[in-house]
């Protein structure tokens, strides 16, 4: 069993933190090697994208304390920001007090889409396609024999008459298929294109595009914390627990209502989601699409995320997102960094992985919002940048630490001063 609770881990040596890891998540120090080496041969890459030349490296963190629907869960976080790693480890051990992270998953839904133009008469042709729904999905489901294999398939199809377009109204299919524990786009396009003859033949119409939709709303993981106010002092001793929950809960409020401010909370939540989309090898763009348009559903830009307070005062809060990943296939599959990530997670499904992105966005936005509504973000931010800053001016070693520490005290964190404090250092 997994222990995400390390204590002292931020303080230790990397070579430390690697054992450590290993340790509480009872694995061999080899399986952690993907990460010491960065995970991918040059020829591995070569086969991945065009023109490779080299390659390009991301820190990589262990978000600690998870517990994901009773479970303890390490959490590998791909990411060049500071703070964030740190800010979800501590929301994480806040949340553990209220049973920690409640997630759930739809069933693996991905929506491909078959646009229809050029037909003469949108309704029949509209009700014929459905006539022949049975055949349709029957011609579909026979796309991958390995997916239907493990109870994934074609599910559904809807036709939707868009009105109002430049070009005149046209038909779109929905193709919904059960993609099981894959991402999905490569059995959804195929399926789509595979179809395109028939659809054809049915409306007399001429298919156009035929592509997924990154707005895989029929694909949603959720999560739920509970988090007991006087957990809420932690760290934040001057402030009262119900005045840090009012104050996230006002914060919240502001993002459901101000589509400026909503985009800035949705950031801070996909600065966890991403951290781990990318860890995992999924693909980020995919999810960054799929969470913004699921944002805009009402027609109106708002966050995604809610925080409120239950009976007894605690504070709740919730996300609901698409989430479009898989843990077999595509990168995943191909780097051995990914694969570390999803052996460290210990997660059999790709159901299992959203359900923990999930909660860390969760975690994430939390993070942010208890920072924003208390001391502001720039006090924890500035001290980790600082290092940045630091070492992009020249330190190295010990004199990072030093060349941030003083930029903290005088807080002014610039290059030009660090450049300055660290010529001053080489003099004395
Ligand atoms: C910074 O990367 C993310 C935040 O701006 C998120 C937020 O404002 O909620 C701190």
């Amino acid at each position: 069993m997994t222990n995400s609770r390390i204590s002292g881990f931020y303080n230790l040596t990397l070579d430390e933190r690697r054992a450590k890891l290993a340790d509480a998540a009872n694995q061999t120090p080899d399986s952690l090697l993907p990460w010491t080496t960065g995970g991918l041969s040059a020829e591995s890459a070569d086969h991945m994208i065009e023109n490779v030349i080299g390659m390009y490296a991301l820190p990589l963190g262990i978000g600690l304390n998870f517990m994901v629907n009773g479970r303890d869960v390490l959490v590998p976080f791909a990411i060049e920001e500071p703070s964030v790693v740190a800010g979800a480890s501590f929301m994480a051990k806040l949340a553990r007090a209220g049973g920690g992270y409640f997630a759930t998953t739809s069933e693996p839904l991905m929506i491909g889409q078959i646009q229809v133009i050029n037909v003469v008469n949108m309704n029949e042709a509209r009700l014929k396609i459905y006539e022949h729904k049975a055949e349709l999905l029957a011609a579909a489901d026979e796309i991958d024999p390995i997916l239907k294999k493990f109870g994934g398939g074609a599910r559904d199809l809807e036709v939707r008459l868009i009105e109002g377009s430049p070009i005149g109204p046209f038909l779109v299919i929905h193709l919904i298929y059960d993609v099981r524990d894959a991402m999905g786009a490569n059995a959804v396009n195929t399926a789509c294109e595979k179809l395109a003859p028939q659809i054809e033949a049915i409306t007399n119409g001429k298919v156009h595009l035929r592509i997924l939709s990154n707005l895989a709303d029929r694909r949603i993981a959720r999560a739920r914390c509970t988090i007991p106010v006087s957990e809420l002092t932690m760290g934040f001793e001057q402030f009262k627990g119900e005045t840090v929950r009012d104050g996230i809960i006002a914060a919240w409020a502001f993002a459901a209502t101000d589509p400026y401010r909503a985009a800035t909370h949705n950031k801070g939540i996909m600065n966890g989601v991403d951290a781990v989309v990318i860890a995992t090898g999924n693909d980020w763009r995919a999810i960054e699409a799929g969470a913004h348009a699921y944002a805009a559903r009402s027609g109106r830009y708002t966050s995604l995320s809610t925080w409120n307070k239950d009976k007894d005062g605690n504070l709740v809060g919730t996300l609901e997102m698409p989430m479009a990943v898989g843990i077999v296939g595509g990168a995943t599959k191909v780097h051995p960094a990914a694969q570390a990530a999803v052996k460290l997670m210990g997660v059999k499904t790709a159901n299992e992985l959203a359900e923990i992105i999930v909660s860390v966005g969760l975690a994430q936005n939390m993070a942010a919002l208890r920072a924003l509504a208390t001391e502001g973000i720039q006090r924890g931010h500035m001290s980790l940048h600082a290092r940045q800053v630091a070492i992009a001016a020249g330190a190295s070693g010990e004199m990072i630490e030093k060349v941030a520490s003083q930029m903290v005290a005088e807080k002014v964190v610039r290059i030009d001063r660090a450049e300055e404090i660290l010529k001053g250092m080489k003099v004395s």
